[in-house]
């Protein structure tokens, strides 16, 4: 006997009740939708995971519980007994819309205050309040259908690698400090004053050690850690979907992957993915989308101009040409009238923000051609451009030239993905995955002037390509593979070195002597002269997975309780300063202001 609900128990859940359960008597319990007061008629929505159910009252209702239903406000906690009855005005829009409860006994389990926004799926409410009421946008019908996707998403997915003999084994949360890409959040140690721990960026090395070890296929739903910059993508604590498998070669693990997808879109989509998935190199990739995580379901693919443009009199091209650099365009099918010039600006101030100085354009629209360069240019050298492009009437041209190429391809990348969205050219519904190979092992910072692993200092160089890892570490190709979703790296893995003296090689060309090297990674170069199995795997942002099978823009929407822009989560108000004699326990003082 509860003393708010007796002895009555839930029978059902709200938004499961239909035809079929005519005649029954249930018992719901719920959170008040909505309340309708018609005088002699009361009805009240009720709410819960499921779905909303109609309750209806009226004179045959004893008395007392009329007298609570018209109390009722809204997120009242509620439970009801009565008898599933069809209804008088059938609510199309409602999955339980033909059916509602004559309810016999009504009980408050709970009053609430009015919520400072409505309890709706499609809010237009300011993020920042919802999350700072992260418990009552947790109502929200779409953030509970988001919560209950991610949890059949995680079943299905521990299924799926069950079924292949993956063992799931914990790794530590509390780790070794090895910074090597984003920087690491610490813990002090009370029992060693001065000395930190790290929260895992990932559990890369842990993993290693399981196949070392002989666990042979690990698997892991492993939570994560990175102190870096927020985008829509990124969450400073974010969790991967993280395997690791013995003696496999790339193709193994790809394979075993692509039946992971098939799997997961199978079973959450009823979708059938073709086998194999389309494949495309880093270099491919950023040569004809300018991305390292191409969005293909549409083509508008970037187009070398280098070789028309050599020998022209404008000297925006002409210098950059002469220095070494690139000449690229898009041609932009059919929207000249839709493209104004102030339109094109925007997309320049876009290209400005990856160090492009500008972008030239042609538009050749039904009234006539304007364009910022042709008139430098000979008849000779426009017509070849616009041969180049298949470009015609209605189109628009538009090109991005730079002393470095990368900088063109990443700019003209950016203003590709915004046309795409812009001019919808592609199905919002559609799903598109593909892999990317052959990354470079490393890539270099200028400002440090230093090689950095592209992917992680374990990664396995390209068989072909190890002479050059001592010669031409940035010609170097790496076994590593990355998964890409409509244009969202989702996940991202390698083939990892097994070779001692690789492993060496690999330090000695990221700068770390055998003594850095072991001053770092020492109980993984020890690990290593024990035996090491050929191994390799793959980790997947399960956030972004989700995002992405939902169809949302932005991870926070399927994260329970998501930090913001600036790394704090607003409900709980973290971080906080803490008691200046909980510091000096850890022989901590802070020196500057507790914001
Ligand atoms: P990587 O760093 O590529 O690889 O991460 C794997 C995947 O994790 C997701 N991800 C993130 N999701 C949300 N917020 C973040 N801040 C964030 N950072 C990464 C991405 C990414 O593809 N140990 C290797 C994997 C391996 O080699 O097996 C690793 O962590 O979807």
């Amino acid at each position: 006997m509860n003393d708010l609900m007796g002895s009555a128990r839930r029978t059902d859940y709200c938004g499961q009740l239909g035809e079929g359960d005519i005649g029954r008597r249930v018992t719901v319990c719920g959170w008040v939708s909505r309340q309708r007061d018609l005088g002699n008629l009361i009805f009240i929505d009720l709410r819960d995971r499921t779905g909303i159910v109609q309750l209806s009252f009226d004179e045959h209702t004893p008395k007392e519980s009329f007298e609570r239903a018209f109390s009722a406000r809204a997120e009242y906690i509620l439970m009801a007994t009565g008898q599933v009855v069809a209804r008088q005005s059938i609510n199309p829009d409602l999955p339980t819309g033909r059916v509602e409860i004559a309810v016999e006994e009504l009980r408050i389990l709970s009053r609430a205050k009015t919520p400072p926004f409505a309890i709706e799926s499609h809010s237009d409410v300011k993020e920042e309040l919802r999350l700072k009421h992260r418990f009552l946008d947790l109502r929200r019908p779409d953030l509970q259908q988001a919560m209950m996707a991610r949890h059949r998403i995680v079943k299905l997915t521990r299924d799926y690698f069950d079924s292949q003999g993956f063992i799931e084994i914990e790794t530590p949360i509390l780790v070794r400090s090895t910074p090597e890409g984003a920087r690491d959040y610490l813990v002090p140690s009370r029992v060693h004053k001065g000395s930190f721990y790290a929260l895992p960026q990932s559990p890369q090395q842990y993993k290693q050690i399981c196949m070392i070890a002989g666990f042979d296929r690990y698997m892991q739903i492993a939570r994560c850690f990175r102190d870096e910059d927020l985008r829509a993508d990124r969450q400073p604590e974010f969790t991967q979907i993280d395997l690791e498998m013995s003696f496999v070669d790339q193709e193994d693990v790809m394979a075993l992957n692509e039946g992971y997808m098939r799997y997961i879109f199978k079973h959450f989509l009823d979708m059938e993915l073709p086998l194999p998935f389309p494949r495309i190199s880093y270099k491919e990739a950023m040569e004809r989308y300018g991305s390292d995580k191409p969005d293909t379901r549409f083509g508008l693919e970037i187009m070398r101009l280098d070789d028309l443009l050599g020998q022209c009199a404008f000297k925006v091209f002409r210098s950059v040409l002469d220095s070494g650099g690139s000449v690229r365009a898009l041609c932009v099918k059919g929207v000249a009238d839709r493209l104004s010039r102030k339109e094109i600006d925007k997309l320049t101030d876009l290209a400005k923000t990856y160090k492009l100085g500008g972008l030239a354009f042609t538009r050749l629209t039904s009234e006539g051609e304007s364009s910022s360069f042709e008139k430098f240019l000979t008849p000779e050298e426009v017509a070849a451009i616009r041969t180049r492009l298949g470009a015609q009437t209605g189109d628009v041209i538009l090109i991005a030239a730079h002393t470095d190429d990368q900088v063109v391809s990443a700019a003209l990348g950016a203003v590709r993905l915004e046309l795409g969205r812009r001019f919808e050219l592609y199905d919002p519904a559609s799903f598109n995955l593909l892999w990317v190979t052959d990354f470079p092992l490393f890539e270099y910072d200028d400002e440090d002037g230093r090689y950095y692993a592209m992917h992680h200092p374990f990664t396995a160089p390209h068989v072909e390509d190890m002479a050059l890892l001592s010669t031409d570490p940035g010609a170097c190709r790496a076994q590593a593979y990355d998964m890409v979703i409509n244009g969202v790296e989702v996940g991202g893995g390698s083939i990892r070195i097994s070779d001692p003296t690789v492993q060496q090689q690999m330090f000695a060309a990221l700068g770390l002597d055998e003594q850095a090297a072991r001053a770092r990674f020492g109980y993984f170069l020890d690990a290593f002269d024990y035996g090491v199995p050929p191994h390799g795997g793959l980790a997947y942002g399960l956030d972004r997975l989700v995002m992405l099978l939902l169809g949302r823009d932005n991870i926070r929407d399927v994260i329970a309780f998501p930090k913001v822009q600036n790394a704090s989560e607003l409900m709980t108000q973290a971080p906080s300063p803490v008691d200046a004699k909980d510091l000096e326990v850890l022989g901590i003082t802070v020196t500057g202001p507790a914001q």
